[in-house]
């Protein structure tokens, strides 16, 4: 048998719809949470493999978990287990002794009748038209989110975060957030429902990912970035009328907008640049570049980053005066402020400088129009000197622009939100920059949604 791992543990994971029973809801993750923790612990990460599996089909005996290559079942594997039975038997290969889980018949027999339930009800709920579950969640999506976002807004894991240990009624989150009492009752408990609070004896407290993102005073609190997300809740209630329309039915250009908007928008701009900017900087050669121009640059997380990768290194952010004296505070703690400068103007109508050797346009191009994007690029090639590059870092589509999916529904989001933005493919950026002057574009994949397209000013 061709086997990479010495051992490979599958623990399900399955989510089934409430009252249904299934590992999601018996502590499936925790459980390979844990599991994890203790291989590392034991220095084993590297011949263990711990992997999540759909149903079993043993759902009422979760959280279920099969050890290869040996094929054992273990089932009702708790949190609080996992330590011994990392310890007595999973990293040697043995049967980890004192369980009284079922054997391999009771087991087959279970499973089969499991797969025989599952196949009548499916055919039953087909046959009556009820949808199909993911379906029936794909519709009802925005209900987890509104709550998520009405919750942020009221700032109601703050208010939580504000009590003892022994957590806050929700007639007292109502006072500190001067809500109804009958409205608060009804979000808190949609919130447990969605593992964001604990509820023990009519108390609530903020669950763990609640309490280090979203209340003030968290080691990541993400509430400045998040009230944008918030901000957009109202664009996105527009979408049919944006469809009907091809437009915006109300836009203010970036520059009208005032610092309600504004500065959250930097803050999530901000956010998700601070772990993307070391990734797109990492993927380009840097050699012989030393004065760098970022377009619409934000924050001037990646100006940032382009200093911190060259010691020899000088970046500009070019952005509007609504918003440079924000760079310039998120610049001031970076660490590397000093040879980053900002630089006040409208990308539309301002000249953007010269001899530069790179110039960065990250989530830019997807707020303009086909033909902007050629007037853009072709300011950049001006901006540049000879043999320079410019990098664009998007979302880029597939040929037929149906994917990925990350990317599509943005496209949507610019609908809403701009006048002719939208997301583009790899092959609409080759030809834009084709058009502009530029030369050897090439796409550079990117982990995660979001990728670059480089071109060369002509040396
Ligand atoms: C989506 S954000 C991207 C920010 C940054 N490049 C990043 O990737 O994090 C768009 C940026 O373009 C700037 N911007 C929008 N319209 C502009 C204009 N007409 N002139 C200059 N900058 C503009 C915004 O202020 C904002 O910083
Ligand atoms: S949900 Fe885990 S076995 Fe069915």
């Amino acid at each position: 048998m061709r086997q990479p791992f010495r051992t490979h543990v599958l623990v399900c994971t399955q989510e089934k719809p409430d009252r249904t029973p299934c590992c999601a809801a018996n502590g499936g993750r925790q459980v390979i949470e844990k599991l994890q923790a203790e291989i590392d612990r034991a220095g084993r990460s590297s011949d263990v493999l711990v992997t999540a599996c759909g149903c079993l089909g043993l759902c009422e005996r979760g959280p279920n978990v099969i050890v290869y290559p040996e094929g054992r079942w273990y089932t009702r594997l708790q949190p609080a287990d996992v330590p011994a039975f990392v310890r007595d038997g999973l990293l040697d290969g043995r049967p980890s002794a004192e369980r009284e889980d079922p054997d391999p018949g009771t087991i087959r027999a279970e499973v089969n009748e499991h797969r025989a339930k599952y196949q009548r009800a499916m055919a039953a709920r087909g046959a009556a038209g009820v949808l199909p579950e993911d379906l029936d969640v794909l519709v009802r999506g925005f209900q987890p989110s509104r709550t998520v976002l009405t919750a942020i807004e009221l700032d109601v894991f703050t208010a939580l975060g504000q009590g003892s240990d022994a957590g806050a009624t929700s007639a007292d989150v109502a006072s500190r957030t001067s809500a109804s009492p009958h409205g608060m009752e009804a979000l808190l408990n949609a919130l447990v429902s969605l593992g964001l609070l604990l509820k023990k004896d009519g108390r609530y407290r903020n669950a763990p990912a609640a309490e280090t993102f979203l209340r003030a005073g968290a080691p990541h609190d993400a509430r400045a970035a998040l009230k944008h997300t918030v901000q957009l809740w109202d664009r996105w209630g527009t979408l049919t009328e944006c469809v009907r329309q091809g437009g915006p039915v109300a836009h203010l250009d970036m520059a009208e907008r005032g610092t309600d908007w504004t500065e959250p928008f930097i803050a999530a701009m901000h956010r998700h640049a601070t772990f993307r900017a070391p990734v797109v900087v990492g993927a380009l050669d840097l050699a012989g570049v030393r004065r760098v121009l970022d377009v619409g640059g934000g924050s001037g997380a990646y100006a940032a980053a382009f200093a911190r990768a060259r010691q020899d290194l000088t970046a500009t952010v070019f952005d509007l005066p609504s918003v440079t004296p924000l760079t310039r505070r998120y610049l001031d703690t970076s660490g590397v402020g000093d040879r980053v400068h900002t630089v006040n103007g409208d990308l539309r109508t301002d000249a953007y400088g010269r001899d530069f050797d790179l110039v960065l346009a990250s989530a830019i191009c997807h707020m303009l129009g086909p033909d902007e994007n050629v007037a853009l690029f072709r300011k950049i090639r001006a901006a540049l000197a000879p043999g320079g590059r410019v990098v664009v870092h998007d979302f880029v589509l597939d040929d037929d622009k149906a994917g990925p999916r990350s990317g599509a529904l943005f496209a949507l989001n610019m609908l809403v939100g701009t006048l002719h933005g939208s997301s583009y493919s790899a092959e609409e950026y080759c030809a834009f920059l084709a058009q502009a002057g530029f030369e050897g574009a090439r796409t550079v994949p990117l982990p995660g949604p979001t990728d670059l397209v480089v071109a060369a000013r002509p040396a």
